[in-house]
């Protein structure tokens, strides 16, 4: 029996059961600390209004805190067999125990709120998660960047030589990248921290509930006030995170392309140590970049994910639609991918080898021409003479190459500002204050009745 079935009212056929119920029963367990939570700050609040009693609130809480020791300590949450989705089975559980007193919780909450507030927690978590992972990736970077300083590399344009570049650079700007990626997923945080609770299913609701209360209990920043504005937040949050993931997905993407690239034997850049490769069933020398190539794939599959969000809500009016449960089946399973591919990447980065004195090669002569004219103008000639000449030299083939490379310029092959870099990236994260989330759950379920 559904919590919304009446006693003269019929049964929903199984088929049309199944077909709306979606994903639901595998994903909204991933939901189900976050519902205990939700539904732990309610009765506080709802105790607090006059809408409970005492001692209800304490079994409701002693309940609760059981259920949610199960979920993370035994991993174990099953939604069962006549429940539809998370919510409806934490009622049930509930009511199973406590009888009346798990009938009252529904007091001034609709699925709809519950779902909200649960997804915004989740999708919390997922931002520290995926925040850590790249913080390690960016510290691994920054290592590689600095154990490599001195090692060349030839830089390109229009994939043409063009001018020196060195693999200090090369690590340091994926990790400088992540610094930026990061920020967006700082914006994202802000978005998804903030408590829709009490929107109930989308109109509020004539109990006086406490919106302040339950904001502070479950450790949000602020709320969403407007209780329309409420649910118009679904769909539209998992949207901006999606975006802020793709920022990401873009950046290992880009890495993970030029992995491939400088791996190949004709830039003979970069190796991946055996056991990182894959072989072929017939060419025996092959040693294939399998990790970077679903490294792309992946990253790049993760940057279409914004749009199938954008399409599956749009021109959904205001209010809820059964249409936003879909968005659960697209957001999910890209925090765990994106999640992945930060781990690999940090594998991967932190195991490969650099090749050695790459510009003494002939073939990079042309490299210098600028550290040629550079080293004219220093001496006096005006830039444009002294671009005339060296190009003339170089297409009369008597050129010789300035070699010694003096850069000092910030953020230049002999000024890598790696420590600078450092200080912005720590900054930033600690600028997230993860802490204050889990004082707040601490204090939730510690609480005193
Ligand atoms: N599983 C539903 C979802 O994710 C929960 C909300 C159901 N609300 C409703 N009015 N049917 O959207």
């Amino acid at each position: 029996m559904k919590i919304w079935t009446k006693k003269n009212s019929a049964s929903t056929n199984k088929r049309i059961e199944a077909f709306t119920i979606s994903k639901d029963l595998e994903l909204d367990v991933f939901l189900a600390p976050y519902d205990i939570l939700g539904s732990m700050a309610h009765t506080i609040m709802l105790e607090k209004c006059g809408l409970l009693e005492t001692d209800e609130l304490k079994s409701i809480l002693t309940n609760c805190g059981s259920i949610y020791e199960e979920i993370i300590k035994k991993d174990l949450f099953v939604i069962e067999d006549g429940s539809e989705d998370v919510h409806s089975q934490v009622e049930w559980m509930l009511t199973q125990k406590l009888g009346d007193a798990g009938k009252k919780i529904h007091s001034g909450r609709s699925r709809n709120d519950q779902v909200l507030v649960d997804l915004k927690m989740y999708m919390r978590q997922q931002v520290r998660e995926i925040t850590e992972l790249t913080h390690s990736l960016f510290q691994t970077l920054q290592q590689k960047s600095e154990k490599h300083k001195e090692d060349l590399l030839p830089g390109y344009t229009h994939l043409q030589i063009a001018m020196p570049s060195s693999f200090g650079l090369w690590f340091g700007a994926y990790a400088e990248a992540l610094i930026d990626d990061v920020e967006v997923l700082k914006g994202a945080y802000k978005v998804v921290n903030k408590n829709p609770l009490g929107s109930g299913a989308g109109y509020g609701s004539s109990f006086p509930l406490d919106r302040n209360l339950t904001t502070q209990l479950l450790g949000f920043d602020t709320l969403n006030y407007n209780v329309v504005y409420s649910q118009i937040t679904r769909g539209k949050t998992e949207g901006i995170l999606l975006s802020a993931v793709a920022n990401l997905a873009a950046t290992i993407g880009k890495l993970a392309m030029d992995v491939c690239l400088y791996n190949s034997q004709n830039f003979g850049f970069i190796k991946l140590p055996e056991e990182m490769t894959t072989g072929s069933s017939i060419m025996p020398h092959k040693k294939n970049p399998d990790v970077a190539e679903v490294l792309r794939a992946k990253s790049n599959r993760l940057k279409a994910l914004p749009n199938e969000v954008a399409f599956i809500t749009s021109n959904l009016p205001s209010g809820y639609h059964r249409d936003l449960q879909i968005t659960k089946e697209i957001l999910m399973p890209a925090m765990d991918d994106i999640k992945e591919c930060l781990s690999i990447a940090d594998f991967m980065m932190a195991n490969i080898e650099v090749s050695k004195d790459l510009l003494a090669d002939k073939k990079y002569d042309l490299l210098f021409s600028v550290e040629n004219v550079n080293q004219m103008v220093v001496e006096g000639t005006p830039f444009r003479d002294a671009y005339q000449k060296i190009g003339f030299e170089i297409n009369e083939g008597n050129f010789t190459p300035n070699r010694s490379l003096n850069h000092t310029l910030a953020g230049s092959i002999g000024n890598l500002c790696n420590a600078e870099i450092a200080t912005e990236m720590n900054e930033l994260i600690a600028s997230f204050h993860f802490k204050k989330v889990d004082n707040a759950f601490e204090k939730l379920l510690n609480w005193e009745v």
